[in-house]
């Protein structure tokens, strides 16, 4: 009933683009939940948070990168640290009920993240806060305050996939 707003796409990876794609989808979740779960298509869901997260890991790969110059660009990290933030922002709408493997479209999401609801949303709120946190340590000059922050942001990223994601993918 909603449309694919995935599968004629000419290019899922500028960030900005697949940025607005999940603002869509967030909304289209969003509706599927109000008017009848049964009504969700979830291939938009499911491909539009993978293309978030393959968003975020390519910024959190940016931020790994830099920080291991001897001169890291402050100014592209604070780039990167926005644009994972402003994707967490919309990470609620990422798994309703019915993007699981059930689905039938590939997927690392596992069943655990809809048996265990609070646990899956503490490692969502840890992340939200740590990358916001991160955003604000690297408004400041202070490299070492940056790593040590960063630092704390990828152990989010590992405490949810050691739990949440299947592990060979
Ligand atoms: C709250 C849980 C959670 C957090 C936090 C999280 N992820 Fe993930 N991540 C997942 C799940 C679940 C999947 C599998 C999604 C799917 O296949 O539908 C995934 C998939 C991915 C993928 C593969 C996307 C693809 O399909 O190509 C990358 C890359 C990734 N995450 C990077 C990161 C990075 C980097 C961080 C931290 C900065 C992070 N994730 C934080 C749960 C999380």
């Amino acid at each position: 009933m909603f449309p694919n707003v995935l599968a004629n796409s000419p290019s899922i990876m500028h960030p900005n683009y697949s940025f607005s794609i999940l603002l869509s989808i967030g909304l289209y979740a969003a509706a599927g939940s109000v008017v009848a779960d049964e009504q969700l298509d979830p291939q938009p869901v499911i491909e539009g948070r993978q293309s978030a997260l393959r968003d975020i890991g390519a910024a959190f790969k940016g931020i790994t990168d830099e920080l291991r110059k001897t001169a890291p660009s402050l100014p592209q990290i604070r780039h990167y640290a926005r644009q994972i933030d402003d994707l967490a922002k919309q990470q609620t709408f990422w798994f309703p009920a019915g993007t699981g493997p059930e689905a039938d479209i590939e997927t690392a999401a596992k069943p655990e993240i809809w048996q265990q609801p609070a646990q899956f949303k503490a490692a969502q709120t840890a992340f939200g806060e740590q990358v916001t946190k991160l955003v604000s340590v690297a408004a400041a000059d202070n490299v070492p305050a940056i790593k040590s922050q960063w630092q704390a942001l990828g152990k989010t990223c590992k405490g949810c996939h050691d739990k949440f994601r299947e592990k060979d993918q």
